[in-house]
């Protein structure tokens, strides 16, 4: 599978086997997040890897009740750390470069998944305090994303992209 094959491929997956994720694909994941670019290389996250049952349970309604992320036999729950931007960048780096920064460390991370033959999704509807709570977050870090991730129990369908023609100014 070349490079778009791989981009296109990609799905939200919301069903998972009940089948563990080796310790060297969690690894894989780790690494490629922690190669993403990032804001004069401040590298402002911090990744949760959570893999304890009584925990991903409680991670259900941190996610306002999104049940597949118990059924996911690992959780990557990727934090920001905006003081760490805002060190060199100030305010833009505290209110947009360490999000911007986490959001492609998620992205490496959701193709690795793929390339992985591995399944996962992206959740950002969720309770932030809540989730500093279950897992006893420092305050300095704020909670991102919650990536569940496991082998896929389904073939979700493809959701459809808005014409290029509509999102795109050639200049
Ligand atoms: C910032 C962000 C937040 C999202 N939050 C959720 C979520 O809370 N629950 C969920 O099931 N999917 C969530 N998604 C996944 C999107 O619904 C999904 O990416 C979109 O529908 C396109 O489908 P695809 O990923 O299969 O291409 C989120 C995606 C992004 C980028």
């Amino acid at each position: 599978m070349n490079f778009e094959e791989l981009v296109r491929k990609r799905r939200s997956v919301r069903r998972f086997e009940d089948r563990p994720v080796s310790s060297e694909m969690v690894d894989t994941l780790l690494e490629v997040a922690h190669w993403a670019p990032s804001a004069g290389n401040r590298q402002p996250w911090h990744f949760y890897v959570v893999e304890d049952a009584s925990l991903r349970e409680q991670l259900v309604d941190v996610a306002k009740g999104q049940a597949f992320v118990a059924e996911a036999p690992v959780t990557i729950v990727v934090c920001a750390d905006p003081e760490r931007s805002a060190e060199r960048y100030e305010e833009r780096g505290r209110t947009l470069y360490c999000f911007q920064d986490t959001a492609a460390a998620i992205q490496n991370i959701l193709l690795a998944v793929e390339h992985l033959g591995l399944g996962a999704c992206w959740i950002g509807a969720f309770d932030e305090d809540k989730c500093t709570k279950v897992l006893s977050l420092p305050s300095h870090l704020r909670p991102i994303a919650m990536i569940p991730v496991g082998y896929p129990a389904q073939q979700p369908r493809v959701r459809p992209r808005r014409p290029l023609e509509e999102m795109v100014t050639r200049m």
